[in-house]
């Protein structure tokens, strides 16, 4: 059993309010997969510990001004040092995934050479600990922590990047590879390379529209050439997937269809294309054309991208809204990274991004379910035969620890909201499977409240609290209500 298991699609129910997102008792397929999702940045701490070299991450949270409050990752949610409590807690909530990442810096503390063997010893008992407690393991390779020493001989916009990450891949299918249950090799590479190289909101901080596209390539090359290496040395039966944050657009006004048209190029077709079809989009080169050549794609490289894949990963929380802008009066740029000094948009100057109608959450995010349907159908019509799994999904909102004598130890985080976002973008997955699209699970971000990159621990994403003076783990309702969901498979009233 695990992500691999095909929907049972007969199974699926067809009752329920069908208009409103809210599908309490809906029930969701045998074997489809509900799981917890994390980074190892944001919760592992120990970051100067076992041996682990630094990354990208700790220099960029160290540098003033980049991350809220001076947050940094040193500690985060601890779990380096609480990691059977966390496996115990997952058991406890009946999670069936959890979805982790490695930090290449701890396997390589400079990105290259020889495995470090207590950094690979915490992944193993990470996988061994999922295992013993039937949680199956979904590894991701990269989620953003490139090791400093890369980024020292220029990062993703430079091709030995790439290839260091093939070695990393190796070393981690040799060690791993045999239990592992998913690999994905990278997670959200359009803000690796937009937000790392463009706006400079992430780590490294750069602002240079050409090495943001030089890494756009650079990271999907990686991607194909990990998953060369991860099937070479995994001796077990994993599965291989990458994870995007597809963007869904919305446009306005005049010239809307052209403006979104550009957009879905540069933010999802310039990672589609190339990973599932080969080659990159014209429009994109075309629309890019001012600021590069595209000549660090070499010959050969359209093959090595593309490789076949088990299951794509899809990253959904809000749409996004675009208009034509004719270049007079001020831009609008309510995308969330207009202060950064660069755009993460290079080649869409003549669009503006609206601010979004609420509801939102804390993340100034607009809550619109029907956006996570939409794009799990538009992905099957496009891609039918690949299967499809939701690996990030789920809600910042400013939560409460109450006293409450019905909760067990006396308190409790009633995080209405949240279970609300849940419920109703579960039931946008039940939707789209309900219109025959392959979905074979839903991981929920976060399993714990954490570091949540340049806003720091202002915002809790979590549905287990973590105070971060003691290190203490609270459920909130939301965690009851997932894994009624995860133990039942119904979603809960
Ligand atoms: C996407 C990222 O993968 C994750 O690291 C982040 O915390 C969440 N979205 C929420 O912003």
């Amino acid at each position: 059993d695990g992500p691999g298991r095909s929907v049972d699609l007969a199974a699926v129910s067809r009752t329920g309010p069908d208009d409103d997102y809210r599908g309490r008792g809906l029930v969701l397929p045998p074997g489809f997969v509900l799981g917890s999702a994390t980074a190892a940045y944001q919760v592992e701490g120990g970051a100067h510990e076992g041996g682990r070299g630094p990354s990208i991450w700790d220099t960029f949270s160290r540098t003033p001004g980049k991350v809220w409050g001076g947050d940094t990752g040193d500690v985060a949610a601890d779990q380096y040092h609480r990691l059977d409590q966390d496996l115990d807690l997952m058991a406890s909530l009946g999670l069936h995934a959890y979805r982790f990442s490695v930090a290449w810096s701890r396997v390589q503390p400079t990105g290259r050479g020889p495995a470090n063997p207590e950094g690979l010893a915490f992944y193993d008992r990470l996988v061994d600990g999922l295992l013993a407690r039937g949680i199956t393991p979904v590894a991701t390779l990269y989620h953003w922590d490139l090791p400093q020493a890369l980024e020292d001989e220029g990062g993703w916009p430079v091709r030995a990047t790439a290839e260091a990450f093939a070695d990393y891949a190796a070393l981690l299918g040799t060690a791993l590879g045999d239990r592992v249950g998913t690999w994905t090799t990278m997670n959200e590479p359009w803000c690796s390379a937009y937000l790392g190289y463009g706006s400079g909101a992430h780590a490294p901080g750069r602002t240079e529209p050409a090495a943001a596209l030089a890494a756009v390539h650079h990271l999907n090359l990686g991607h194909g050439l990990a998953v060369q290496a991860l099937r070479a040395a995994s001796t077990g039966t994993p599965e291989y997937s990458v994870t995007l944050n597809m963007h869904v657009f919305r446009g306005e006004g005049e010239g809307a269809a052209d403006a979104v048209r550009l957009v879905d190029g540069l933010a999802n077709r310039v990672f589609l294309q190339p990973l599932l079809e080969g080659g990159y989009p014209e429009d994109v080169v075309a629309a890019t054309a001012a600021l590069t050549d595209w000549s660090f794609v070499r010959d050969g490289d359209a093959a090595t991208v593309r490789q076949p894949l088990d299951v794509l990963g899809v990253n959904y929380y809000a749409t996004t809204r675009v208009r034509r802008w004719d270049g007079t009066g001020p831009r609008l740029m309510a995308d969330g990274h207009k202060d950064m000094g660069g755009t993460p948009w290079p080649g869409a100057d003549h669009v503006e991004f609206l601010p979004q109608p609420g509801p939102h959450t804390d993340m100034g995010w607009n809550i619109e379910p029907a956006g996570l349907e939409e794009v799990l159908v538009d992905l099957a019509a496009r891609y039918p035969g690949l299967p499809l799994m939701v690996t990030e999904n789920g809600a910042a909102f400013a939560d409460e620890v109450v006293e409450d004598p019905t909760a067990p130890g006396g308190r409790a985080v009633h995080d209405v909201e949240r279970v609300d976002y849940l419920r109703r973008h579960v039931t946008a997955c039940h939707r789209a499977l309900a219109r025959g699209v392959d979905l074979r699970g839903y991981l929920v971000w976060s399993l714990l409240d954490n570091f949540e990159w340049g806003y720091g621990y202002s915002k809790r994403f979590g549905i287990v609290r973590v105070d971060y003076e003691t290190q203490e783990r609270l459920p909130k309702d939301s965690a009851r209500w997932f894994s009624e969901l995860a133990r039942t498979g119904t979603v809960p009233a």
